[in-house]
């Protein structure tokens, strides 16, 4: 039978020379598309951390679909890390940079009790800024980070490097 690994790789599309020449994207939409293979994802990453998290903390905007289906496959709370001007009441913001430009992402200080342990998910591990600023943020606002999961980790850019030694569950490292 085909492993997590292997059902994630053959559900995600590959699309040469995008969003410019030389780059082979990776779009992850047929997964998530695929009833199965949604249920197995968001199985596999709450397997993997259970009993870990008292919440979870999905990244606006592909984090959101992952993170809410972990929150609600393991009964907890979800937190949601949003990008600048959504959040209505007093945040904290962090900046961080992207390939070309900067990006920051807020969260609200108070839904969620001091010193809970935050599983923080999204889809993609890349260069790590995402995660990276998220786990910052979510620190910063009294949260013990429990690790991070994703559904794939471009190896080559070596983003764990930028998560401070938390643990981190990659289903499919490419
Ligand atoms: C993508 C992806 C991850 C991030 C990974 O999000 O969903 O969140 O990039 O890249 P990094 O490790 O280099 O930070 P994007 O910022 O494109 O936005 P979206 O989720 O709103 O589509
Ligand atoms: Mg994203």
């Amino acid at each position: 039978t085909e492993s997590v690994e292997q059902m994630i790789d053959r559900l995600c599309a590959k699309i040469p020379d995008h969003p410019e020449p030389g780059v082979l994207f990776r779009d992850l939409t047929p997964l998530f598309a695929d009833g199965d293979g949604f249920k197995r994802t968001v199985d596999a990453l709450t397997d993997a951390f259970r009993g870990q998290y008292d919440c979870v903390a999905g990244v606006e905007a592909r984090g959101f679909m992952i993170a809410a289906a972990v929150a609600y496959a393991s009964g907890v709370g979800i937190v949601p890390v949003r990008k600048k001007g959504k959040l209505p009441r007093e945040t904290i913001s962090q900046q961080y940079n992207l390939e070309y430009g900067t990006e920051t992402l807020e969260i609200h200080t108070d839904d969620v009790p001091r010193g809970s342990r935050v599983l923080v998910l999204d889809d993609v591990l890349a260069t790590g800024g995402t995660l990276g600023a998220s786990a910052s943020l979510l620190t910063r606002a009294g949260f013990n980070v429990a690790g991070f999961g994703v559904i794939m980790e471009l190896t080559a850019l070596r983003g764990r490097a930028q998560l401070g030694g938390h643990r981190v569950r990659a289903l499919l490292r490419v």
